[in-house]
């Protein structure tokens, strides 16, 4: 029996070590994780400089609390604001308390300006968290379901479609567009590559905050640091998490101009947020980015394996769709394919699905020999369908 609360069905397996893009189970089993904790571990597991990291902080001092002033949080705000070409940094511990920030800033967003109902614009299939605040604006039924009555003042539109925001325009109480941009949960859905540039306009038109959530699409996954600078435009909010601790708990709402004045000392705070230990993380994670030319790496491997699976899969009647940025990558069959993760977990490779779509989020740190071991385990899966 097990004491744990039965909202999760884990699959049959526990690891108990990590390295790269390994994983060794209890038994003494090795998988591939072609997920890194669902895009956490970009580094790949127990990077020797984030432990190093971790070790030496943990050593001289985790936690104090944000009552004092925290020196590796400074540090850390200022590098993630130099190269997002944001203003202000809040840490929190997620990503969804990165999104409940920049919820609550949006809504003081309105109260400055007298909208007494401020309303954010969000998108269906999109998923932004699980607290009451970003499970309200997930555009997902089954993320709402049994929640009611959600957080008000969400206004779900068609992804990638301007239509639906500019129909939209005449209405006094939008505050804000909140966006992935690639939506990563409902299966890498990539928008038209103007898209993002396009909402930013009809936001600086109607005076709208354009909020961009790279929890996911954040840190290099999609081969530069953020998804968004493939758009050259710089966001209201961005806000982080999963990739910038490579597996300590880190969220970060970023903000621009006139986003950034309106979190003042009594609106919000978090007791770990930013504490020196994930801070000092976070910032190795950020100078390791740097030093090994990961972005580089993600580029030049999102490219290289999902040219190998067009090249192999293209021709099989099951696949329908490849689709990638970087190493965030989809290949969406013809049918349902949830059978094929305990399938995947007896070839000992550890992947998402989402109903006919497999998702791979392989560590950045992706070599290609492992490229090449990776693309035989999923083509050896895609076949058993
Ligand atoms: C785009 C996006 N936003 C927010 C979240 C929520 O992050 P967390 O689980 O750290 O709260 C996720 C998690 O998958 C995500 O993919």
């Amino acid at each position: 029996m097990s004491y744990l609360m039965p909202n999760y069905s884990p699959l049959d397996v526990s690891f108990v070590k990590g390295e790269g893009c390994y994983l060794t189970d209890d038994k003494g089993e090795k998988y591939f994780d072609a997920l890194s904790g669902v895009g956490v571990v970009n580094l790949g597991h127990c990077h020797k400089d984030v432990t190093k990291a971790i070790q030496e902080q943990s050593a001289e001092l985790i936690h104090t609390s944000n009552w004092y002033h925290i020196k590796n949080q400074e540090v850390l705000a200022e590098k993630l604001c130099k190269l997002s070409n944001m203003d202000k940094a809040f840490f929190g511990n997620s990503g969804a308390e990165a999104n409940e920030a920049a919820i609550k800033i949006a809504r003081l967003y309105g109260d400055q300006n007298n909208i007494t109902n401020p309303t954010i614009i969000t998108a269906n299939q999109s998923f932004h968290g699980r607290t009451m605040a970003t499970l309200s604006a997930t555009g997902n039924d089954k993320v709402q379901s049994g929640f009611a009555p959600l957080v008000s003042k969400f206004i779900h539109v068609e992804f990638n479609s301007l239509d639906e925001i500019k129909s939209h325009t005449g209405n006094p109480d939008i505050v804000a567009v909140m966006l992935e941009p690639i939506q990563g949960e409902s299966g890498v859905i990539i928008p038209d590559s103007s898209y993002l540039n396009s909402v930013q306009d009809i936001c600086k038109k109607n005076n709208w905050l354009l909020i961009l959530d790279e929890v996911q699409t954040g840190i290099g996954r999609t081969g530069k640091l953020f998804a968004h600078q493939y758009n050259d435009i710089t966001p209201d909010i961005l806000t982080l998490a999963k990739g910038l601790g490579n597996g300590v708990p880190i969220g970060a709402c970023l903000t621009k101009g006139k986003a950034s004045k309106l979190l003042v000392p009594g609106t919000h705070g978090s007791t770990f947020g930013g504490n020196p230990l994930v801070s000092k993380t976070a910032i190795t994670v950020l100078e390791v980015i740097e030093k090994d030319h990961i972005l580089d790496n993600s580029l030049r491997m999102g490219e290289y394996l999902t040219s190998k699976f067009k090249d192999k899969l293209n021709k099989s009647s099951s696949v329908i769709d490849i689709r990638s940025k970087g190493l965030m990558i989809a290949i969406e069959l013809n049918e349902d394919c949830s059978s094929l993760l305990q399938q995947a977990l007896k070839n000992k490779l550890l992947i998402n699905i989402t109903g006919q779509t497999i998702r791979l989020l392989p560590p950045l740190i992706i070599n290609k020999d492992e490229a090449d071991i990776l693309v035989k385990k999923v083509c050896d899966l895609v076949k058993e369908i």
